[in-house]
C-alpha cells in the first residue's frame, strides 16, 4: 500500500510539473507573440500618426520667428512653417518677405544666397528674386508661393497668404501697431 502511494506521488508531481512547464512555455510564447505584434505594428502606427501630423502641419495658420531685430537687413533665413520649409528675407529697407521654400521646379528646398543676394536652389541652380519670390533664372517655371509676414510688437509672424495675394503680390509685409 505504502509502496503504491510512493509510486503514485512522483507521477502526480511529475505530471503537475509538466503542466506548469507547458503553461510557462505558453506564457513565454504568448509574450513573444505580443512583443512581435507590437514591434511589427508600431511602424504602421507611426506611419499613420506621421500622416495625420503632416496634415496638421499643413493647417498651421501662423508661426513666430521671434524678434525682428534678430534678422539683419539684407539677409534671409529658412524656417519651418508647420512641416513645410519656408524662407524669409529682410530687405535693406527692413521689410520682410516670406515664401514657401519649396522650389517650383522639382521641389528642392531653396535658400537665401548672400553672395547672389537672391533665393537660389542648389539642385539645378534655379534663382528667385528675394523680395518678390519671382523666378528669375534657371529651370523653375513659376514664382515661390508667398506667405504673409507681419511684425507685431517687434516680433515677426508668418502666416498663410490670402488666396487673392497668392498669385501676384510681391510685397507681403505689413506693420501692425501694437
Ligand atoms: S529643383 Fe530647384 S532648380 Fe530644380
Amino acid at each position: 500500500m505504502e509502496d503504491t502511494m510512493k509510486s503514485q506521488q512522483p507521477e502526480e508531481s511529475s505530471s503537475g510539473f509538466q503542466i506548469s512547464r507547458r503553461r510557462f512555455i505558453k506564457v513565454v510564447l504568448g509574450f513573444f507573440a505580443l512583443l512581435w505584434g507590437a514591434v511589427t505594428t508600431f511602424p504602421i502606427f507611426k506611419y499613420l500618426t506621421a500622416t495625420s501630423d503632416e496634415t496638421a502641419g499643413e493647417e498651421v495658420a501662423s508661426v513666430s520667428l521671434g524678434s525682428a531685430d534678430a534678422i539683419a537687413k539684407g539677409t534671409g533665413k529658412n524656417f519651418q512653417f508647420g512641416h513645410k520649409p519656408a524662407i524669409i528675407y529682410r530687405d535693406d529697407a527692413g521689410d520682410f518677405h516670406a515664401f514657401s521654400a519649396i522650389c517650383t521646379h522639382l521641389g528642392c528646398t531653396v535658400q537665401f544666397s548672400q553672395e547672389k543676394n537672391n533665393i537660389w536652389c542648389a539642385c539645378h541652380g534655379g534663382q528667385y528674386d528675394a523680395a518678390s519670390g519671382k523666378n528669375i533664372a534657371g529651370p523653375p517655371p513659376k514664382p515661390l508661393a508667398p506667405l504673409n509676414a507681419a511684425v507685431v510688437n517687434g516680433e515677426v509672424f508668418v502666416s498663410r497668404a490670402p488666396a487673392a495675394q497668392s498669385t501676384d503680390t510681391d510685397k507681403v509685409t505689413e506693420e501692425i501697431p501694437g
